[in-house]
């Protein structure tokens, strides 16, 4: 695949420009374009500006409302529900994970669903908002049907991603950012052109079967089998369910329906340590853990043991100097 290289700042000033261009208010395209620079810089690309050519088809078919007015209603001491008003996700997911960082500053926690939103992203960027102010973030979201539930043969489940961040004193905040499919599908297109068949317990076939040719991939798998499979119907409830909004197969899809409203729901949570413990003492524990972890003798084929999230964060260093490498293909678009 051809790639370019550019600086996070121009791969923000094009999607801004090309979001807005179809008609998003500059406030939200803003917020669009830095959590997908956000991934781009952490190499999570799959959920970067390659996504901008998808977001103006939507806006163009009006399955989007550019002009959302998104509300927080404060439900109880440190509950609430954000009503997305059909915007774009990743603006609805920022304020709902801001209304409860400001819950758990006060009472310690803070529990917010989102409803009425669409695809949102990287769920990297909303629990690092949390470790960033000294709490735990905790965010889930649905999606459209592409996983087997376990036993199934048919698709049920999104790929339904979880995350968490937790604070430390020192190190780089702990971030665990996954979906609940074993890998995306994405990931399996690229092995079919690379012509690499797939581990088992990736993708099944047309039977239910899990298959090592991707080329017969319909529908993809869990990590972990049924533990997968029922975290991910728990991510499922949580921000479908919980918020109000459809499950698995009654979720719009993103890619086709183009015209229509998604109604996505989301979860977030944020935690104050200092509300159960010492603070002070919760992040230097967490730095002795994280350090410990990362002293625990490797296995062979390893370097060395990682703390979830770390990858990630070397990549961001590295890339906020170099520049973010995204396909040519992406770039063509974003310049056109
Ligand atoms: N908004 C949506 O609808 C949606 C849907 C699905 C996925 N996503 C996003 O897609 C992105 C990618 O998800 P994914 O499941 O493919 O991620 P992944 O499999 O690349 O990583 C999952 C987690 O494992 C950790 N990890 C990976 N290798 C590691 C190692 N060697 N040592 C320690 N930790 C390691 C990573 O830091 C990460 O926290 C995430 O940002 C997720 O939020 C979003």
């Amino acid at each position: 695949m051809s790639t370019v290289t550019i600086a996070h700042q121009e791969a923000k000033e094009l999607v801004v420009k090309k979001l807005t261009e179809a008609g998003l208010n500059k406030e939200h395209a803003e917020k669009v374009a830095e959590i997908l620079v956000h991934a781009d810089l952490r190499n999570v690309n799959s959920h970067g500006v390659l996504r901008t050519e998808h977001y103006v088809n939507r806006l163009n078919a009006g399955g989007i409302n550019p002009n959302a007015n998104i509300q927080f209603n404060k439900t109880g001491p440190v509950t609430g529900v954000v009503d997305g008003d059909d915007g774009f996700g990743h603006v609805i997911a920022d304020v709902a994970m801001k209304q409860a960082i400001e819950m758990a500053k006060e009472n310690g926690i803070g529990m917010v669903t989102a409803i009425n939103s669409s695809h949102c992203g990287a769920l990297s960027y909303f629990v690092q908002e949390a470790a960033e102010q000294n709490l735990i973030g905790i965010a889930m979201t649905h999606t459209d049907k592409i996983v087997v539930p376990f036993g199934g043969k048919e698709a049920f489940l999104g790929t339904n991603p979880i995350a968490y961040g937790v604070p430390a004193k020192t190190s780089k905040p702990f971030i665990l950012d996954m979906a609940t499919s074993n890998v995306a599908l994405g990931k399996i297109l690229q092995y079919k052109e690379e012509g690499k068949e797939i581990p088992p317990g990736w993708g099944v076939d047309e039977n239910g079967e899990t298959v090592t040719d991707p080329g017969k991939v319909v529908a993809l798998q869990t990590f972990g089998g049924p533990k997968g499979y029922g975290l991910s119907m728990i991510v499922d409830i949580f921000s479908g369910l919980l918020a109000g909004a459809a499950f698995g197969p009654h979720i719009t899809k993103m890619y086709g329906d183009l015209d229509k409203k998604r109604k996505l729901g989301h979860y977030f949570c944020a935690i104050n340590p200092a509300f159960f413990t010492d603070a002070d003492a919760f992040l230097e524990n967490m730095d002795q853990m994280m350090d410990e972890i990362r002293q625990a003798p490797p296995a062979p084929g390893f370097s060395q043991v990682f703390v979830p999230g770390e990858i990630e964060q070397m990549n961001e260093e590295r890339n906020l100097e170099n520049g973010i490498t995204i396909a040519s293909t992406v770039y063509q678009f974003l310049k056109k």
